[in-house]
């Protein structure tokens, strides 16, 4: 059976850190196309520095530019037994272009998973949250803190760094833009039976259990 997946969430309902646990014990690739939009950005090249216009503004990067990079990514053969998408699609029309290309590569949905949180606290998510300069791996200065003081949990590195759209000016937007889509998107998947929701709102090793729980269906 195949595990093909898709996170779905507001910005900061805890995607990326779900998707943390979800490899670890799955094993299947990781295809955020926020990721994805930050290594261009750094990389600087020419796709990196369009989606960067967006990005920072907290907008939705274009969606023939988005669709694009999700076809190539989910054409790799490491998709072949499974993948979980991370933030796409986020619009109706990149869900219907999902279809399509799941319908061409063979490799169609098995379910997606609604990280259900209130957009009240996911400020204070966004405006808490650093990163590791290696790894990339996820910490929150209240809720997640490394194990050890200063020091990545998954590399050891000592250097960390808050995300240029976290800003207050931007985190506004971001979630006005990502609200008025969640509902639609919730819908479309709904109706196609592949919706899964959990409560996002508990504390992350609980919401990795509830994860979990509907994830032993699909190995
Ligand atoms: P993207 O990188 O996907 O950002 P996002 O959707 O805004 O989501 P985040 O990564 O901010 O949140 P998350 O859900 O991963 O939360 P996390 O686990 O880090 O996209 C960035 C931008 O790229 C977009 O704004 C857009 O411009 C563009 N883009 C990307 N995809 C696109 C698309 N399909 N179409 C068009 N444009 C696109 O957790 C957040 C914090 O909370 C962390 O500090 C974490 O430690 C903490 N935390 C997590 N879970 C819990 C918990 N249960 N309790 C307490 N704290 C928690
Ligand atoms: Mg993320
Ligand atoms: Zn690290």
């Amino acid at each position: 059976m195949s595990m093909n997946l898709i996170l779905m969430g507001l910005p900061g309902a805890g995607k990326g850190t779900q998707a943390e646990s979800i490899i670890k014990n799955y094993g299947i690739p990781h295809i955020s196309t926020g990721d994805i939009f930050r290594a261009a950005i750094k990389n600087q090249t020419e796709m990196g520095l369009k989606a960067k216009q967006y990005i920072d503004k907290g907008n939705l990067v274009p969606d023939d530019v988005t669709c694009g990079i999700v076809k190539d990514r989910l054409s790799k053969d490491d998709t072949k037994e499974g993948y979980m998408l991370d933030g796409f699609p986020r619009t109706i029309d990149q869900a219907n272009a999902l279809q399509e290309i799941c319908k061409e590569l063979g490799r169609p949905l098995d379910a997606v998973i609604n990280i259900d949180v209130d957009p009240k606290v996911l400020v204070d998510r966004l405006s808490g949250r650093f990163i590791c300069k290696d790894c990339g791996a996820t910490y929150h200065k209240l809720y997640k803190m490394p194990k050890v003081e200063n020091t990545c949990d998954i590399c050891g590195g000592h250097e960390f760094y808050q995300r240029s759209d976290d800003k207050p000016e931007t985190v506004k937007n971001r979630l006005d833009v990502n609200i008025k889509m969640n509902t639609p998107l919730v819908d479309f998947y709904k109706e196609r039976n592949l919706l899964f929701t959990v409560d996002g709102s508990q504390d992350i090793d609980d919401v990795t259990k509830d994860i979990d729980k509907i994830l032993k269906d699909f190995k």
